[in-house]
């Protein structure tokens, strides 16, 4: 090798060397880089799982936080739901009291200055009766207890008798009420009580809120799309009234609030009617608009969809007994009531002459009239719900498991009013269900109930004592 070979060989060495030196320091520097990001990266994830972990204890708190408002809210609606109920029980039971009585005395000899205040005082209790009726509707809405019938109903049946009802006052008023009831019928599926109550509501504000010229009801009705038994229907309630400002249509649906403060005053009424017919439309599936002019008049309508009824069995000519009509009041029927409140004991026993039962027992707890019954011979019991020692349930179930020969019919004549309540009843065991306030002409109708099923041509005449028909 030659001397010049061998300097070009040394510097491609020194060369060699130098890169090697500067790719060493730079992988160096690069593996102390990724070591200072891998940290970071740790010291990152370290402070990740540490926010995570605080995130999730956060988060379990507010859940923990928002069960217990929840069980307090529940706890709540509940309260209220029973407040309610016992309320509404304690309310009808001297309210029973009021209006039975002001019934009675109504038919009774009376100059006309006392018949017309015997008219008020009616009033007034069916007026405060409404409305419980009105507070306990709205409340079993909004805690979400409203169940819908599924029944066949016709359509047009129903407002034909909502129109009847409301035909007297709209004539005493001088108003009309024009329903031109289509040809046919119109069957659907559905809960007919609430409709008519939506009904009833609107033509009542309808007649309430027009001093002259009438009220125009249509329905309309399409198929709905891609549905075969299915209706959009569409009922529109018009009234010629006093018609109001786009201000006061915003309000009126919220329950306790009319459209001024001169309402109450001048047309009475607390507000309430129209918020239960949205809710009840509502829980229809359907809607309520309202469209108004002031000085002109209104337009409520009601939307909903309905299915067509395959089933209107119901339209069959209904076969009355003779006898259910025109009750053999001569056959004795033997009747225990069970209550003990005595304003009520003496209300229902007056109640009870008057339609001539005569052979009535009086029994002050659930205890007694079980024991009365399982001495024979009672062939009818009023049962009140709630009473001391047992109540009418009880009583029930253990009259139903007494071995008697004949079974008596028992009827719940009782201050709760939630449909819970006839449930309970029916389970227990009673054959009808009457709320408080009773008066004669829905006692007279349970009776005649009563009759027809205890079939009394059957019955051995047990008493001896022969019933009149003082206000048959
Ligand atoms: N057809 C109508 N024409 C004019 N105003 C109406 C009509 N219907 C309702 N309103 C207004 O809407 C308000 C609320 O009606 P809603 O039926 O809720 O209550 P109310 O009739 O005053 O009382 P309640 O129905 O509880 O006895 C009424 O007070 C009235 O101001
Ligand atoms: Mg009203």
């Amino acid at each position: 090798m030659t001397e010049a070979e061998l300097a070009h060989l040394q510097d491609q060495l020194q060369r060699y060397q130098k890169r090697y030196l500067r790719e060493k320091q730079a992988r160096k520097e690069a593996e102390n880089l990724l070591e200072q990001r891998s940290r970071a990266l740790y010291d990152a994830n370290f402070e990740l799982s540490t926010v995570a972990a605080q995130l999730e204890k956060i988060v379990e708190w507010r859940m923990a936080q928002l069960s217990e408002a929840l069980i307090k809210a529940e706890m709540a609606a509940k309260a209220k739901s029973e407040f309610l109920a016992v309320m509404s029980h304690e309310i009808r039971t001297p309210l029973n009291g009021v209006l039975g009585m002001a019934e009675l005395l109504s038919h009774s000899q009376l100059t006309p200055e006392q018949g017309d205040q015997v008219a008020t005082l009616q009033e007034c209790g069916s007026s405060l009766l409404a409305l419980i009726n009105d507070i306990l509707d709205l409340s079993k809405i909004d805690a979400g207890k409203l169940t819908l019938e599924q029944r066949p109903f016709n359509l047009y049946s129903l407002l034909d008798s909502v129109v009847n009802l409301f035909e007297p006052k709209a004539i005493e008023t001088g108003l009309s009420i024009n329903w031109q009831r289509p040809a046919g019928s119109c069957w659907l599926l559905g809960d007919a009580t609430r409709l008519r109550q939506i009904t009833s509501n609107l033509l009542s504000n309808a007649i309430k809120f027009t001093h002259q010229g009438g009220i125009t009801i249509t329905v309309a009705m399409s198929p709905l799309e891609d549905t075969f038994d299915m209706l959009h229907l569409q009922l529109d309630m018009r009234d010629t009234g006093i018609g109001m400002t786009p201000e006061q249509m915003g309000k009126v649906f919220t329950a306790f609030e009319q459209a001024d403060s001169t309402t109450t005053r001048r047309y009475g009424g607390t507000g309430l009617g129209l918020a239960i017919c949205r809710r009840l439309a509502e829980a229809m599936g359907g809607r309520i608009d309202v469209s108004s002019e002031p000085g002109i008049g209104s337009c409520f309508s009601v939307h909903w969809v309905a299915t067509i009824s395959t089933a209107p069995q119901a339209e069959a000519p209904v076969t009355v007994q003779p006898e259910v009509l025109t009750p053999d009041m001569t056959q004795p029927l033997s009747v225990l009531v069970a209550e003990d409140n005595t304003v009520n004991q003496k209300l229902i026993l007056k109640l009870l002459d008057k339609l001539g039962y005569r052979d009535v027992q009086l029994a002050g707890n659930g205890r007694q009239a079980l024991e009365r019954v399982n001495q024979g011979g009672v062939e009818l019991v009023l049962m009140d719900m709630q009473m001391p020692e047992m109540d009418g349930l009880d009583a029930t179930r253990a009259i139903r498991l007494s071995n008697l020969p004949r079974q008596p019919h028992i009827i719940a004549l009782t201050a709760n009013a939630f449909d819970e309540d006839r449930e309970r009843c029916h389970q227990a065991g009673m054959d009808d269900f009457l709320s408080k306030p009773v008066g004669l002409e829905r006692l007279a109708a349970a009776m005649q109930r009563a009759r027809q099923q205890l079939s009394l041509a059957a019955l051995p005449s047990s008493t001896g004592v022969a019933d009149t028909p003082a206000n048959a």
